[in-house]
């Protein structure tokens, strides 16, 4: 279903529904993000069946990005990632909102996301969001040398639309 783009800062900064188009630029801010980022197809798969994926775009710019799937009460961000150039600067902060509000929206009860345990700035983010560490995925991701666990952290959604209103 297609939504209006929510409008923030000035008119030229919003967050909207990722296309087809703008996959090249996320891939572009994909790779320079992570050691080992998602290949062009899996965003294209992400879009073809359905999960939420959202741009922040500056101007026709895309400035970063999130995923997220939701089903069976859950909902499970995937992907959150924001352009070097544009970080520190609310995006990472106002697509993680954005998401939450659609999985809340959506009727899920509780958001699940995994991080690798030296990410402290998005650590901080999802902390602040009211996220919780609830477990650990031993080795979940790929590393220089070896593997890295990942922290799997839990949102109420509940508390997080009483905190909302
Ligand atoms: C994590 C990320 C999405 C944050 O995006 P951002 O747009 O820079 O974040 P914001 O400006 O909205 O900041 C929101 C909060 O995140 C935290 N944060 C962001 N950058 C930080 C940093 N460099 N150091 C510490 N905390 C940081 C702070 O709590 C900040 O709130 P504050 O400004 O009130 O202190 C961004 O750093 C990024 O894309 N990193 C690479 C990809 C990645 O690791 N994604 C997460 C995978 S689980």
């Amino acid at each position: 279903m297609a939504t209006a783009p929510e409008l923030f800062g000035s008119a030229a900064e919003a967050i909207r529904a990722m296309r087809d188009a703008d996959v090249p630029e996320v891939v572009a801010i994909e790779r320079a993000s992570y050691q080992f980022p998602w290949s062009e197809g899996i965003f294209r798969d992400c879009l073809r069946v359905g999960y939420t994926c959202r741009v922040a775009a500056i101007g026709r710019q895309v400035a970063g990005y999130g995923v997220m799937s939701v089903g069976a009460g859950e909902a499970h961000i995937l992907n959150l990632c924001v352009g070097a150039a544009f970080r520190c600067r609310g995006l990472g902060k106002r697509l993680l909102t954005l998401l939450i509000e659609r999985a809340a929206a959506a009727g899920m009860s509780e958001a699940f996301l995994e991080v690798r345990p030296s990410n402290t700035a998005a650590i901080r983010l999802y902390l602040a969001h009211g996220f919780e560490q609830v477990g650990m995925r031993r080795g979940y991701y790929q590393a220089v040398g070896g593997r890295e666990d990942a922290a799997v952290l839990r949102l109420g959604l509940r508390a997080a639309r009483l905190r909302s209103s």
